[in-house]
């Protein structure tokens, strides 16, 4: 029989799933998942706690489980779905993070971009017009330690630090998520643990940081369907205002959307690769970082966190 690979992450939420899904271990597939059960609660919960990313559906069963995606996604977007915000955000945030780890294995397609380009637009307008979804979006555990779940993050972040800045323009505003989504593309590349404390990295994990986000540009500056504004992104995401970043850039020549990423970003590297917790995270990037973030983006990010 034949089986091809779904990403865990799509699989949330509370609708039924009308396909068998799979899980490999020492190359049998295990029926995991039956046809009729849905994905929530302990289940997930297990499966990210085994870091689990993939499971595997039969061939013959890819349709259904392409209807399955469309309509989960769709109910999830609908304001008058009826569904409780939880379940939503659920499903959205791991259809973001699936089309974060589509751009990130595949960076070549046109078409991976371009879809998550266009979902990055719809995730705009859901952030926005829903104001407790930051809060549930943060609520939402990076348990695994997930990049894309931290791209997620850190676009959520970014998106509501925007909307408070007054930035408004629809076309800004979805090439800031698509960059923040994928910000970290150079992590990816190089593979290292990014679960610690910059400065506790040893000289060889703090080179790999130090070049991170030029080592990711570099890998997607000559694809035409990469826009500039998201290439700054990734190559200016973690540019102090003060010089002291990797490319030494002071925030007039830093792209004022890498700017808002870096801000949200110093958020999230605390609570999900630093231990700290929610609640003091701002004031730490307060406490440690004036000089580095614009004050502004700090008031602004600590009034969000106390809404969280
Ligand atoms: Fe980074
Ligand atoms: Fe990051």
């Amino acid at each position: 029989m034949d089986y091809v690979s779904v990403r865990v992450s799509t699989l949330r939420g509370d609708q039924k799933i009308d396909f068998n899904a799979y899980i490999k271990i020492n190359d049998k597939m295990i029926l995991y998942l039956r046809r009729g059960d849905s994905f929530e609660g302990d289940r997930l919960k297990r499966l990210k706690e085994k870091q689990l990313r993939k499971m595997y559906i039969l061939t013959t069963e890819e349709q259904l489980y392409r209807g399955y995606l469309d309509r989960n996604l769709e109910m999830a977007y609908d304001n008058a779905s009826g569904k409780d915000l939880q379940t939503r955000v659920e499903v959205i945030q791991g259809a973001q993070q699936s089309n974060c780890e589509e751009v990130f294995e595949n960076p070549e397609s046109k078409e991976n971009y371009d879809y998550a380009k266009d979902a990055a637009g719809k995730y705009v307008s859901f952030v926005m017009s829903n104001a407790q979804s930051v809060s549930s979006i943060m609520h939402m555990e990076n348990t695994d330690k997930n990049l894309a779940h931290h791209g997620v993050t850190v676009s959520t972040l970014a998106i509501a630090l925007a909307q408070k800045l007054g930035i408004n323009d629809i076309k800004k505003t979805q090439l800031l998520t698509l960059g923040a989504l994928l910000h970290d593309y150079g992590h990816f590349l190089s593979g290292m643990n990014v679960n610690q404390k910059v400065a506790d990295m040893n000289p060889a994990d703090k080179l790999l940081w130090w070049k991170h986000p030029s080592e990711g540009a570099a890998k997607v500056r000559d694809k035409q369907h990469f826009d500039q504004t998201v290439i700054n992104i990734i190559a200016q995401h973690e540019e102090l205002i003060d010089g002291s970043g990797p490319l030494g850039l002071r925030e007039k020549d830093t792209d004022p959307l890498a700017t808002i990423v870096c801000s949200a970003n110093a958020i999230d590297r605390l609570i999900t690769f630093e231990g700290v917790p929610k609640s003091e995270a701002a004031k730490k990037l307060m406490l440690e970082r004036v000089g580095q973030h614009p004050l502004q983006h700090i008031q602004l990010l600590s009034d969000i966190m106390k809404g969280i």
